[in-house]
């Protein structure tokens, strides 16, 4: 195929890069400027380019540049057939021109924005299998001379190299979706969330989970309603040695008091009339693992002298039997109330609140952390579009910056009840600022609150949100209380004690 004798320096390149391809797929990139860099040297080129086709428009795009415009090249793109690459493109086929201004296939309106005289082009498509994906193109020589037919072959075999690395990149790159997307499953299967954010202050907290999780400490997580406060329990216990063991968990709200003794401790057959038989607990079921106390501020006091001993000595006795049991288990607890306050008032047990504030996590509310919005936004945002099929591609960039503007008092589990709720009502492919109805406490709202004792105007503010969760939600309990994360028990207790009516 080439005239010999063949020229040694252009094979030792190639051995060199062909080296280069399989090492390392995450830098496609640079490895592709070494190609183009060879290429262009051995060409003796005085400028090139790489464009890659975008197959969502079909454009060409100047995906690197090399040469003394080569930075300002790089914002232009080209549509099929137009200029001499989109020539290349078009026809999947090489061409050489040897003087521009005589052939009408010529753009030049790149090189005049730029200030760059071309003279010569010599441009070759890369391909996989057979598909055209890109183009090479070395414009001018530095020697002034034509480009023959041997250059043309040899900028060929660049162009080969080039496709491969960039298919190599993109199986690579489909594989690591692939993994992360399985990891993903695997975590979710058994009923663990993805953890979402890289701001500084969740780097700092989770780098604290990490060390947390080399120990076998209690934890308290503190924070408000919908920060993640149990995700940051799922990291902790997954990052610790007992991660393959269970996490249990208990919403120590949920359930009226001699239940929740039961449901934690377990009973044995008569212990009380119901318990027709006997029945393991939730610190036994989570022996060698973790149990995670979810608001811990509303265990009863007659249960929090018990659970002190558990912390104590591990051991603990079902009701109704005398007989101690010992569990080797981690305690996390959760509360989003103000337990410092609920030990003054006495609805807590000071040695108990020490004992688990070993280690005290304070998780940031979203206005501490709007660097995570984006992030957060677009995983709901993939989460509601695969359980509901529906093509909505992204946010615009006025909805992101409500998104951004807004206050969340809410939290995370806001900002999710938000997206999903934007998915369902957006008719096109982007979430507008219209889908997204975010609501500001309203000035009147706020009235409503002022001059009433705290108690009252928390419950007042309960009644405000549950009411509007279940309407949007058509009434569906199961529903509601699933979005607000709480157990279904717990949301008909609270619309009977909110009195909360349809
Ligand atoms: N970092 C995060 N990454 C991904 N999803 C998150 C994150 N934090 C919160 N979420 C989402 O928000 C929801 C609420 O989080 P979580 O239940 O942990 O909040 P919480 O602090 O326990 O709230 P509450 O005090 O109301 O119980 C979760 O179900 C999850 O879907
Ligand atoms: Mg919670």
């Amino acid at each position: 195929m080439f005239k010999s004798p063949v020229d040694p320096q252009k094979f030792e390149t190639l051995i060199e890069l062909n080296g280069l391809i399989n090492s390392d797929y995450s830098e496609s990139r640079t490895l592709l400027t070494r190609i183009l860099e060879s290429a262009t040297r051995l060409t003796d080129g005085e400028a090139s380019s790489l464009l890659l086709v975008n197959p969502e428009n079909q454009r060409l795009y100047f995906e690197i540049a090399l040469g003394s415009k080569g930075e300002d090249v790089q914002k232009f793109s080209l549509k099929k057939g137009e200029g001499i690459a989109g020539w290349v493109f078009e026809h999947n086929r090489s061409l050489i021109v040897n003087d521009v201004s005589t052939d009408s296939r010529y753009f030049g309106d790149i090189g005049r924005k730029v200030g760059f005289s071309t003279q010569r082009i010599l441009a070759v498509p890369m391909r996989i299998r057979d598909e055209c994906v890109g183009v090479l193109e070395i414009i001018n020589r530095r020697s002034g001379r034509d480009f023959e037919e041997e250059d043309r072959q040899w900028l060929e075999v660049f162009a080969n190299q080039a496709a491969l690395a960039i298919q190599n990149a993109q199986s690579f790159e489909r594989v690591r979706n692939e993994i992360t997307s399985l990891q993903d499953q695997i975590a979710t299967d058994r009923g663990y969330h993805t953890f979402v954010g890289s701001s500084r202050v969740i780097r700092e907290k989770l780098d604290l989970v990490s060390r947390v999780s080399q120990t076998d400490s209690s934890v308290l997580i503190l924070g408000e309603s919908g920060v993640g406060k149990e995700l940051f329990a799922e990291q902790i216990h997954l990052q610790s040695k007992r991660a393959d063991k269970p996490l249990i968990r208990v919403n120590c709200a949920a359930l009226p008091e001699p239940l929740l003794e039961s449901e934690l401790f377990g009973h044995v057959k008569g212990a009380y009339t119901d318990a027709s038989s006997n029945r393991r607990g939730r610190f036994e079921l989570a022996d060698g693992g973790t149990i995670f106390l979810d608001e811990i501020a509303e265990l009863p006091l007659t249960i929090q002298a018990k659970m002190l001993r558990v912390i104590q000595q591990r051991t603990f006795e079902k009701l109704g039997s005398s007989e101690p049991i010992t569990v080797d288990v981690r305690i996390i607890a959760a509360t989003n109330r103000d337990i410092e306050q609920a030990v003054e008032q006495g609805s807590f047990r000071n040695d108990l609140y020490y004992r688990l504030n070993v280690l005290p996590l304070h998780v940031p509310p979203l206005r501490q952390r709007q660097e995570d919005i984006p992030e957060l936004a677009e995983f709901f945002l993939q989460k509601v579009r695969r359980e509901t099929k529906k093509a909505v591609r992204g946010f615009t960039d006025e909805a992101m910056e409500a998104l951004l503007s807004y206050t969340w008092p809410g939290n995370v589990r806001e900002l999710e009840n938000a997206v999903e709720r934007a998915v369902v009502i957006c008719s096109g492919d982007m979430i507008s600022p219209t889908d997204l109805i975010l609501q500001e406490t309203e000035p009147a709202k706020r009235e409503q609150y002022a001059e009433r004792p705290l108690k009252d105007a928390v419950n007042l503010f309960k009644r405000h949100y549950i009411e509007g969760a279940l309407r949007a939600r058509g009434w569906n309990q199961t529903e509601t209380a699933k979005t607000l994360g709480i157990q279904r028990t717990y949301l008909s207790r609270l619309i009977k004690e909110l009195d909360i009516t349809r």
